[in-house]
């Protein structure tokens, strides 16, 4: 029975140890935002932090995870009333389309912006390579990681508090 935290909370789930952290995600903790696109590590839809790093969550077995700290999209949050650094600059720069890759381009962007504050285009490629956009937005992609950069100056990426786990959980 692992034991691990999500978003900051401790989470104990009863499942067989090789169950995908993403269906623990999705099914068992009921956290939506994070999605299933092929299930093969190729597309990025699924990616969640671990201990700070990005995964795909749809190859990592829940057992890879005991112990560990998790955090969603679901952990990127308004922080003193205002959307999150990359979440303002997503709709500033109208990144979503479908949206259904979203979750996971935030979550490699977060822990890019948590790594370097100034990443070039090279870096940013490197960083966004595995996550792929259906709707082809990945110069809009690259356009709202510079403003949210430039809005932070030398400050990393926050990942919000923890104490609330509601937005975009659906
Ligand atoms: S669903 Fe995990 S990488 Fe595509
Ligand atoms: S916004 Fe549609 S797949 Fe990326």
């Amino acid at each position: 029975m692992p034991s691990f935290t999500v978003n900051g909370q401790p989470q104990r789930v009863d499942v067989e140890s090789d169950t995908p952290l993403l269906w623990v995600v999705r099914d068992e903790l009921k956290l939506k935002g994070t999605k299933f696109g092929c299930g093969l590590a190729q597309c990025g839809a699924c990616t969640v932090h671990m201990d700070g790093q990005p995964i795909r969550s749809c190859v990592t077995p829940v057992a890879a995870v005991e112990g560990r700290e998790i955090t969603t999209i679901e952990g990127i949050k308004p922080q003193n009333g205002e959307y999150h650094v990359l979440q303002q600059a997503w709709i500033d720069e109208q990144v979503p389309q479908c949206g259904y890759c979203q979750s996971g381009q935030i979550m490699s962007a977060a822990a890019l912006l948590s790594n370097n504050t100034n990443p070039n285009d090279a870096d940013i490629d490197a960083a966004m390579s595995g996550n792929v956009c259906r709707c082809g937005m990945y110069d809009r992609i690259k356009k709202a990681i510079k403003l949210a950069a430039s809005r932070l100056g030398s400050d990393p990426a926050p990942l919000g508090d923890s104490s609330e786990q509601e937005l975009q959980n659906g």
